[in-house]
């Protein structure tokens, strides 16, 4: 399955849970953030982690030829970029002529997942590839793994993948291959309902002896939308400023200026620290719209520009994870209020090569943008 959500909404601790049951089931995990890599790149992080795998599966001493196969085989997944074979230091691996070794992504992942898919079942055990970021695969990434995973479950190999992601992704992989709509889940998780979100707050709360008046929780689950982290951090600083057992509305009041500026310096900064000005702007004048999806069109006109001149600025914004498209000629942040934000952080919005203008305040819903629960 492949999970998607917006930042802060729980994926990777979801799959550090899918990590926990998979070992507990005897099950060997790799896991892989992706980071944007070229090929090369990504050809050896996948092959270096699954040499821990093989080695994890069963101890070198114990290999039949299954293992010693997949360790040619990953050779030859590696030649083209390690010809020094640091990957099978200590490991003597001829290349396997034939397997992976085409030069093409796809034919290669396939022959190494499916040799290591037989090692596995030949030791009756599963291997769970747990990759997060996913959404930073490049397409011809993502297209390698769902041909390969393809295969793997044509032949019932014992290899599997959870991959978590921005909502992007479910998009990416439907372009990819028409199958991955077939091959994969994909759970979209988001913020709690209001149950559930003050069960977040109460209950840990509960379990140290402290209770919460009603207008407190209340306000609480307003001003955090839900968002599991927005919860977490709200809850953290209360705690810190809360005095009675008994955390009240004017508890929240105070608290609130050191919630923001704790997620302002961290959570939200960090977004904009590698944006270029054109960026910037280009995000303020979107989160002057308002929280929901905008259309590109839209975006320009504040700006004072054609879409098609900003049509490198949103790519490059997407690409970055900030933005994500819900649907055709529309962005969206992918941080939640990350809009609130940016008129925190950007009270005018200036133009690059442009004057500065003031935009009048913007009207309509301040929740979340309109996202699967
Ligand atoms: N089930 C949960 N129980 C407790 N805390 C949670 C849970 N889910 C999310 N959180 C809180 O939210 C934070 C963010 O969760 P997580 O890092 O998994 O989000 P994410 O979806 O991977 O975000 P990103 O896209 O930024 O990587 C956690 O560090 C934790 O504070
Ligand atoms: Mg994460």
């Amino acid at each position: 399955m492949i999970i998607t959500g917006l930042r802060g909404v729980g994926k990777t601790v979801l799959l550090g849970q899918f990590r926990s049951k998979a070992l507990a089931a005897g099950w060997v995990v790799l896991e892989l953030e992706v980071s944007k890599h070229d090929d090369q790149r990504f050809r050896l992080d996948v092959a270096s982690r699954l040499r821990t795998t093989l080695l994890e599966l069963s101890p070198k001493a114990k290999w039949n030829e299954r293992f010693q196969h997949a360790l040619s085989v990953l050779r030859s997944f590696t030649l083209s970029v390690d010809q020094a074979g640091t990957l099978s230091v200590g490991m003597s691996a001829a290349p396997a002529d034939g397997y992976a070794d085409h030069g093409d992504l796809t034919l290669d992942l396939t022959d190494l997942l499916v040799a290591v898919g037989e090692a596995a079942r030949s030791v009756n055990r599963g291997v769970v590839l747990l990759f997060d970021e996913i959404q930073f695969l490049q397409q011809p990434q993502l297209e390698a793994l769902i041909a390969a995973l393809h295969k793997l479950v044509q032949r019932e190999l014992p290899v599997t993948l959870v991959g978590a992601g921005l909502p992007q992704i479910a998009e990416l992989a439907g372009d990819a291959k028409s199958y991955a709509e077939r091959l994969f889940k994909f759970p979209a998780i988001g913020r709690l309902n209001d149950q559930d979100a003050r069960r977040a707050l109460l209950e840990p709360a509960e379990q140290e002896g402290a209770d919460f008046a009603d207008e407190a929780l209340d306000r609480a689950v307003e001003l955090t939308a839900g968002y599991p982290y927005f919860i977490q951090e709200l809850g953290h600083a209360l705690w810190g400023v809360a005095e009675g057992t008994t955390i009240t509305a004017a508890d929240l009041e105070r608290t609130i200026p050191i919630y923001e500026s704790k997620l302002d310096a961290s959570f939200f900064r960090v977004r904009l620290d590698r944006a270029t000005e054109m960026q910037r702007a280009y995000l303020r004048a979107m989160a002057g719209l308002g929280p929901l999806p905008q259309k590109a069109a839209d975006v320009a006109a504040v700006l004072g520009r054609q879409s098609t001149q900003l049509g490198p600025t949103r790519a490059e914004l997407i690409n970055m994870g900030l933005l994500y498209t819900p649907e055709h000629g529309f962005a969206a942040f992918t941080v939640p209020h990350f809009d609130q934000f940016m008129l925190r952080a950007m009270p005018v919005l200036s133009i690059p090569d442009g004057r500065p203008r003031r935009t009048p305040p913007r009207q309509g819903p301040t929740k979340g943008p309109g996202h699967a629960e």
